[in-house]
């Protein structure tokens, strides 16, 4: 009838009434339960503290110990079984206090035994699905331990030796470094590896919510607050109490909203939009950056103030071209993850293949190597990773070639010059801060060499 295999379980049936417990117990019995019995609260507790039992049903009025102390009692043992409670019409009162204490559901006599068994199944199956939940959770957390950041240069080892130290400390954490080379992953090993890990993490993306949204995610609202508010709404500060907020992209936090914020941190209390007084959080602040905010003070886009209090400590990530070291260990860690998402075993990567890899200079850092093995792993028809499986970028020595056209075509300077910008613009998708940076120019003289060549093109 089940779905629950019941024989997994025991049920402990605490009943001071003999009849009443025996017909239980036997009920339990035949329906595939381990069951224990016990004839009041006190041998009750005896028992849950000898075996592992998983739920109890217990009557609540017993001569030595009732059910509502039982229950209290039972809250206070390390994994406390789930208690159903059975009672007489009368005292209807004393079950919802025994579930506010904390029980899971209770049943009023006379009651079909059918009513029991349903109420015993739903309540294992919320046990096991919240058992499955925190095995999940270790398994998160597990995911981020040090192990599964990988990197063999000195540089990376530095960063680990950094997270571990500052895992359990509170200081804010400026994590920096070019896109792609792993700042989440660091913010994420901080949290996880810290005293607050059983806290939440909360990730805020500050380049990816509308600026006229932020406040009201950060901080939260009362019903009224605004014409939308239709009910209060916690903000993400607050949902990262006792835990750890992440600003992700810093950089792109509106000025107004960097005042706001910096007041957060110095007084450590957020105040919701249309509340009447701010409250108090403990949360620690970790946030990642790819923008040079040092350049962004000196412009005004950025706060001096709030830039010490973000930066308390920083951990440079530096990009994956400055650690050659790290290509391989990584492109062999992100092929097997690959693989596995894919279900595609694969042997390996071929001499060739690899050569290609530690020749390239990752532009998009370690997330681009991971996009490149996963392609590879989709389009691989052997039994390791060839050449033919990467992506034609890394095929093509660009600089040779174009080399080569140049001097067949008599290519001017100025030719070849646009050639290699408008490849290398092709090369990074279109992006301009990306192309510029590769290219050692700075923006403003990469749009106006764009410009011209557009010109140009419609001219000609
Ligand atoms: N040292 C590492 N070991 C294993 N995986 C890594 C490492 N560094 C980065 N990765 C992987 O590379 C990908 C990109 O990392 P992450 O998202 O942390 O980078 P990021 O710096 O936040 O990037 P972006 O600037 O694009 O947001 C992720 O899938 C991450 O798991
Ligand atoms: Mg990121």
């Amino acid at each position: 009838m089940s779905e629950i295999a019941s024989k997994d379980y025991t049920v402990l049936v605490v009943e001071d009434d003999n009849a009443m417990r025996e017909f239980i117990t036997e009920s339990l019995t035949d329906e595939g339960y381990a069951v224990l019995a016990a004839a009041g609260g006190r041998e009750g507790v005896k028992q849950v503290r000898a075996h592992q039992v998983d739920l109890v049903v217990t009557d609540l009025r017993m001569p030595d110990m009732d059910g509502l102390d039982m229950v209290r009692e039972l809250r206070t043992l390390h994994a406390p079984p789930d208690v159903i409670t059975v009672t007489a019409f009368g005292t209807i009162d004393t079950a919802i206090k025994a579930m506010k204490l904390g029980a899971f559901d209770y049943i009023t006599k006379p009651f079909e035994i059918e009513q029991l068994l349903i109420s015993i199944e739903r309540a294992l199956r919320d046990r096991d699905l919240h058992q499955e939940l925190s095995r999940l959770r270790e398994a998160v957390a597990d995911k981020y331990a040090f192990a599964k950041m990988i990197g063999h240069s000195p540089a990376i080892q530095e960063v680990f030796d950094l997270v571990r130290r500052l895992a359990d400390s509170p200081v804010s954490v400026l994590v920096a470094g070019e896109s792609g080379t792993g700042k989440e992953l660091v913010a994420r090993a901080l949290h996880f590896n810290g005293n607050r890990s059983d806290g939440p993490f909360v990730p805020v993306n500050c380049a990816a919510i509308p600026a006229n949204l932020l406040e009201s995610e950060l901080f939260g609202y009362k019903k009224g607050a605004f014409t939308d508010a239709s009910q209060d709404r916690k903000g993400l500060l607050e949902e990262a109490n006792g835990g750890t907020i992440f600003f992700d992209e810093v950089g792109e936090l509106p000025l107004q909203l960097q005042a706001k914020l910096l007041r957060v941190l110095q007084e450590r209390e957020v105040k919701p939009l249309g509340a009447p007084r701010s409250q108090p959080i403990d949360v620690r602040v970790i946030s990642a950056t790819n923008c040079d905010l040092q350049g962004m003070i000196e412009g005004e886009t950025f706060r001096k103030d709030l830039f010490y209090r973000l930066n308390v400590v920083e951990i440079h990530i530096p990009p994956l071209r400055e650690r050659g070291e790290d290509i391989l260990p990584l492109a062999t860690h992100l092929l097997e993850k690959a693989t596995e998402r894919a279900n595609k075993p694969l042997g390996g990567i071929s001499p060739e293949a690899a050569r290609l890899l530690l020749g390239f200079n990752w532009p998009g850092n370690v997330r681009e190597l991971e996009n490149v093995m996963e392609r590879a792993v989709a389009l691989s028809r052997g039994s390791r990773i060839e050449a033919v499986d990467l992506p034609p970028a890394l095929l093509e020595r660009p600089s040779e070639d174009l080399v080569k056209a140049a001097a067949t075509r008599q290519m001017t300077i100025a030719e070849l010059e646009q050639s290699y910008i408008l490849r290398v613009l092709a090369e990074e998708q279109g992006n301009k801060t990306r192309t510029a940076q590769r290219l050692g120019l700075d923006r403003k003289t990469l749009y106006r060499k764009l410009e011209e060549y557009r010109r140009d093109k419609d001219e000609g």
